[in-house]
């Protein structure tokens, strides 16, 4: 199922929406802040690929950077734009990092807050010419 997105901003100015993955970015668990923001009830995200919030905006240079990162055992951070399931977007600022357990990397965790409008301003032009470039 895809879904329409609609130019339509989703605002929320408080609290940490968090996931975790396992290795190939499937979600294993989703905070009740994600499920509000996205729109999605827990159900309906655990099990999926954490592209279920993907929005078409967004260059596939920006992921391939964090799962770089991920691969090498590095945190990541950076501005995303996602997608509802109601197809208005959302823009966070994100915190992702591998879960290490005994030494080995099992999993995956991202933490997001509200992304401040500066900050939006300033990706939006950089996202525009990485996406042209695809
Ligand atoms: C912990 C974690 C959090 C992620 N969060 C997002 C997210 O919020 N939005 C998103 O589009 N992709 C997120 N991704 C990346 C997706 O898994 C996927 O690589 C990306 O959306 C590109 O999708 P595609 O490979 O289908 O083009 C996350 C990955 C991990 C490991």
């Amino acid at each position: 199922m895809s879904i329409q997105p609609i130019d339509e901003q989703y605002t929320f100015d408080s609290g940490l929406i968090v996931s975790s993955t396992d290795l190939k970015g499937i979600i294993t668990y989703a905070n009740r802040k994600f499920c509000e923001i996205a729109g999605y009830t827990k159900d309906e995200l655990i099990g999926k690929n954490h592209n279920i919030v993907r929005h078409p905006d967004m260059p596939k240079a920006a992921f391939c950077d964090l799962w770089d990162h991920m691969q090498a055992g590095k945190e990541w951070t950076g501005i995303i734009k996602n997608l509802r399931k109601d197809g208005k977007y959302y823009w966070v600022y994100s915190h992702v990092s591998p879960i290490i357990e005994n030494g080995n990397v099992v999993g995956y965790s991202a933490a997001r807050r509200p992304a401040f409008q500066t900050e939006v301003e300033e990706i939006i032009p950089q996202y525009k010419e990485m996406k042209a470039k695809e």
